[in-house]
C-alpha cells in the first residue's frame, strides 16, 4: 500500500463501475484528513494538489508532506498534480515525487492541447507516473454563472474524446458533461447519457471535474455511467472554513491554533468519508493492511483528539450543505 499512481487505482474502478475520490489538498491538514478518511474506509484515494495550491504552499514543501503521509498509509494513495497549465510545473512535480500529473490544455486550441498533453504523458510515463488530460471545457462559477446552452457548447463529444485519448496516450481523461468548477451548492446535474457514450468509445477511465456542485443523485448516476475519478475541492474548503468559524464562535479567545485546525481537519475527514461512500470505493483498497483505525493523526501533544466532538461539529455544519454561501474558496 502507500504510494500509487492512477493506473494502480483506476483500473479496478473502471472495470467494476465505482469511482475513486480525488480530493484537493492545500496544506498538511487537508492531506492528513483525506488519507485518514480513506484509511478508515479502506478505500484507495487520490490526493490532488493544484498548480494554484503549489503557488500557495511551495512545490517541495507540499509534496514532502503529501509523500510522507502517503508512504505511511495503509491504502493506495496517489499524489496527483491537478490543473497544471505549465510544463515546467509538471516537470518539477514529477521530480518532487508526484506519482501522477494532469495537464489542463482545455482552453488552448485543440492541436496545441493534443501536443502539450502528449508531451506531458510521455514525461510522466518515462518517470513511472501517470497522466490525465482534458478535452472539452469545465468552466468555473467563480466569476459568473452559466446557462444550459453555454454549458452544452463546452461539452465533450464522444468523437473528440476518442481522438484525444488515442493521440495523447493519457491514462485518464477529464470530460465536460455539465459540471462547473467552484459551485458553492449542490445544484448541477450532469449528462449521464453523454458519459456512457464517451465511455463506449474511449479506452481510459473518465474524470469528472467540478464535482462539489453536482447533486449526490447525479454523482451516483455519473459513476454508474462510467466516471471513475471524481474531483472535489470547493466543498472541502467550505467544510474546513465552516468548522473554523463554528469553533471560534464557541470561544473566540482560543489561543492554541491547533485546537481550531484539528476541528477543521476532522470536518474535512468526515466530508471526504461521505464522498468515498457515495462513490462506492469504500472497502476497495486491495489487501487490507490498515493499522489501528483512525489513529493516524493521533496527537500526544496538547491537542487532544476528540473525534466525537469533531464529527458532531462536522455533522452540524453539513446540514446546510445545500446552501453554501461563503466567500469564494481556494482550489
Ligand atoms: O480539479 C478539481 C476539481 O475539479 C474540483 O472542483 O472545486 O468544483 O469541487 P470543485
Ligand atoms: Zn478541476
Amino acid at each position: 500500500m502507500g504510494l500509487a499512481n492512477l493506473n494502480d487505482v483506476l483500473k479496478d474502478a473502471y472495470a467494476s463501475s465505482y469511482a475513486v475520490g480525488a480530493f484537493n489538498a492545500i496544506n498538511m491538514e487537508f492531506v492528513q484528513a483525506i488519507v485518514r478518511a480513506a484509511e478508515d474506509l479502506n478505500a484507495p484515494v487520490i490526493v490532488q494538489i493544484s498548480q494554484a495550491a503549489i503557488d500557495y504552499a511551495g512545490m517541495e514543501e507540499i509534496s514532502a508532506v503529501a509523500r510522507a503521509v502517503a508512504e505511511k498509509a495503509s491504502v493506495p494513495v496517489v499524489i496527483h498534480l491537478d490543473h497544471a497549465t505549465r510544463l515546467d510545473v509538471v516537470e518539477r512535480a514529477i521530480k518532487a515525487g508526484f506519482t501522477s500529473v494532469m495537464f489542463d490544455g482545455s482552453s488552448l486550441p485543440l492541436e496545441e492541447n493534443v501536443k502539450l498533453t502528449a508531451t506531458v504523458a510521455k514525461m510522466a510515463h518515462d518517470a513511472g507516473a501517470t497522466a490525465e488530460g482534458e478535452i472539452g471545457r469545465v468552466p468555473s462559477a467563480a466569476k459568473r454563472s452559466w446557462t444550459r446552452e453555454e454549458l452544452a457548447e463546452l461539452m465533450t463529444t464522444p468523437e473528440e474524446a476518442a481522438q484525444f485519448a488515442s493521440r495523447t496516450g493519457v491514462d485518464a481523461l477529464a470530460v465536460s458533461v455539465g459540471s462547473v468548477h467552484k459551485m458553492k451548492a449542490q445544484q448541477a446535474m450532469v449528462d449521464s447519457r453523454r458519459i456512457s457514450e464517451i465511455k463506449r468509445v474511449v479506452g481510459v477511465p473518465l474524470v469528472l471535474h467540478g464535482s462539489s456542485g453536482v447533486t449526490d443523485e447525479s454523482l451516483r448516476e455519473a459513476v454508474r455511467s462510467g466516471i471513475a475519478k471524481v474531483n472535489i475541492a470547493t466543498a472541502l474548503s467550505q467544510d474546513f472554513l465552516r468548522a473554523i468559524r463554528s469553533r471560534l464562535a464557541e470561544d473566540l479567545s482560543v489561543s492554541d491554533a491547533r485546537i481550531v485546525l484539528d476541528m477543521a481537519r476532522q470536518a474535512v475527514a468526515s466530508s471526504v468519508a461521505e464522498k468515498i461512500k457515495l462513490l462506492g470505493s469504500a472497502g476497495k483498497a486491495a489487501g487490507n493492511t490498515r493499522r489501528i483505525p483512525g489513529e493516524m493523526l493521533r496527537s500526544d501533544g496538547p491537542v487532544k483528539r476528540d473525534r466525537a466532538l469533531g464529527e458532531r461539529a462536522a455533522g452540524l455544519e453539513r446540514r446546510d450543505a445545500k446552501d453554501r454561501s461563503e466567500d469564494e474558496p481556494v482550489e
